[in-house]
């Protein structure tokens, strides 16, 4: 507990939203309650909270300073602007890895059109531009992984891939459910297999952090 009291946290949550007009969106399947259960884990342990999120149906964690946006850009910036004096980084975003290269500003209309082509492109990874800019091992990095195949493998990959101190590793069953199954993945190799509720499960990525913490000190 004595490593979080004052420290500031950082976490994104929720999906972004990518508009392809004024009513129509491109998204990803997640609820938010990973995020929220982390933030409010955190801010608990006496931690100053930031929680960056995407639109969800969830209350805002009491004591928690709420940041809402609304699509990856947005989050990106959103992030970067309250990195300064962060302790702690945790990537809980469900963030739309593709936008439509165009937005329309009216309506796409159905009648006369026999199809419709979408044009993508990749938007910015919030986690890892936010971890290229860590200075001496500050921030600690913490990330989720989801995978449908090679679960373990992929998300060691992507954890260091990304430069993150620690992964959690989960399948989609994980999405928009009270309970999960994950394995946490720290990069010197330590796995923590867990299955619960993910207020539990948020307790112990809070844990698992904590020798990284005491090492930036
Ligand atoms: N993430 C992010 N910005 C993105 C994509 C992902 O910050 N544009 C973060 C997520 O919050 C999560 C981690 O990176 O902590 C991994 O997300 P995931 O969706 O599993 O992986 P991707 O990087 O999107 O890779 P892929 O789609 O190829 O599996």
């Amino acid at each position: 507990m004595a490593t979080w009291r004052g420290l500031k946290v950082l976490i994104t949550a929720g999906s972004t939203r990518e508009p392809l007009d004024p009513v129509r969106f491109l998204t990803n399947a997640s609820s938010g309650k990973m995020g929220y259960a982390l933030a409010a884990e955190a801010r608990r342990r006496g931690a100053r909270t930031v929680l960056v999120t995407g639109p969800t149906a969830l209350p805002a964690p009491k004591g928690v300073r709420l940041v809402p946006v609304i699509t990856a850009r947005e989050m990106l910036a959103a992030s970067l602007k309250r990195m300064p004096g962060t302790a702690v980084v945790i990537g809980a975003a469900a963030v739309s890895d593709f936008r439509p290269v165009k937005t329309s500003r009216s309506k796409i209309k159905k009648v006369g059109q026999r199809g419709l082509m979408l044009r993508l492109v990749p938007n910015p990874d919030v986690l890892a531009t936010l971890a290229k800019r860590r200075k001496n091992g500050r921030p600690v990095f913490a990330g989720f992984a989801l995978e449908t195949k090679n679960l373990l493998t992929a998300a060691r990959e992507k954890m260091n891939r990304k430069g993150l101190d620690l992964i959690v590793a989960n399948g989609p069953e994980s999405l928009d459910a009270d309970f999960t199954r994950a394995t946490i993945l720290t990069r010197e190799g330590e796995m923590v297999p867990y299955r619960g509720p993910k207020v539990g499960l948020a307790g112990k990525i809070l844990d698992a952090l904590e020798t990284f913490i005491d090492r930036t000190r």
